[in-house]
């Protein structure tokens, strides 16, 4: 049985590549609904609507486990998700702030994320957790995501984006960049370039594929070494364009 994966667009594939590096004999079934992204400025019913439709495409393919790898849908759903869908683990991704703050540096830990992340509960109850230990600024971006949907990951445009967003903070300390959303890691060069100075840049990309793979080994239901290995994307979009993109960006 394959496992699921959906983003609202193709910001996922950053999830899907740490899966397929720490599951590789798993088989992978990616929905991108690049039809309807960016998700982050829309409201929070369109995008749990989006979202359960996203849910039940992938459960009619028959899979064993989905990831939301969009910490926009997962802020939106999750919990109406798991109340309704219990018979199939859903993990949820988000902003790996935790991580950050146990890094323990000084200066200011930036949080990017999309616009509806930022503003629901599920990011309030985690700044609660953590702002008596630590500078956190969160940092809406609206408009990242449609740059990098378009497959701009680097140049001139990308790099006045984050510039203009990040200059008030270039020159205090700064602890770390918290990439609040799957899409962001695909522009972290261009994001290097800007953060000139020594702060981390941290994305859970690598936790949530953790969660998963707990999951499915408390289940018995990861693949032996001889099964597996495969990964097919399908995108709402009739764009060939974004097939393609989405494939680059597995690679990338
Ligand atoms: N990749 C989504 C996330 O992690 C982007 C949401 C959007 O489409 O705005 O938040």
């Amino acid at each position: 049985m394959p496992i699921g994966f959906f983003d609202s667009g193709v910001g996922g594939i950053s999830v899907l590549k740490e899966a397929v590096k720490l599951l590789p004999y798993e088989n992978y079934i990616y929905f991108g609904d690049s039809k309807n992204a960016p998700y982050g400025t829309k409201k929070v019913d369109e995008v749990k609507d989006l979202t359960f439709k996203a849910v039940d495409f992938l459960l009619s393919k028959g899979v064993k486990a989905i990831v939301i790898a969009c910490n926009t849908a997962t802020s939106a759903a999750i919990e109406d998700l798991r109340t309704n869908y219990t018979n199939v683990p859903i993990i949820g991704i988000e902003p790996a702030l935790k991580p950050a703050v146990e890094l323990n540096r000084k200066g200011k830990i930036i949080i990017m994320a999309t616009p509806m992340t930022l503003a629901e509960t599920k990011f309030s109850n985690l700044m609660k957790s953590y702002k008596d230990r630590a500078d956190i600024v969160p940092m809406p971006c609206a408009g990242l995501v449609e740059l990098i949907e378009s497959g701009i990951i680097e140049g001139e445009r990308v790099n006045s984006y984050l510039n203009e967003k990040l200059k008030p903070y270039l020159n205090g300390d700064l602890s770390s960049v918290v990439l609040g959303c799957t899409h962001y890691p695909f522009i972290k060069n261009e994001l290097l370039s800007v953060v000139t100075k020594d702060a981390e840049i941290i994305d859970g990309s690598l936790g949530t594929v953790k969660q998963l793979r707990r999951q499915l080994s408390n289940m018995g239901a990861l693949n032996k070494q001889d099964k597996g290995g495969t990964v097919e994307i399908i995108n709402s979009s009739n764009d060939e364009e974004l097939l393609k993109l989405s494939y680059r960006l597995l690679e990338y």
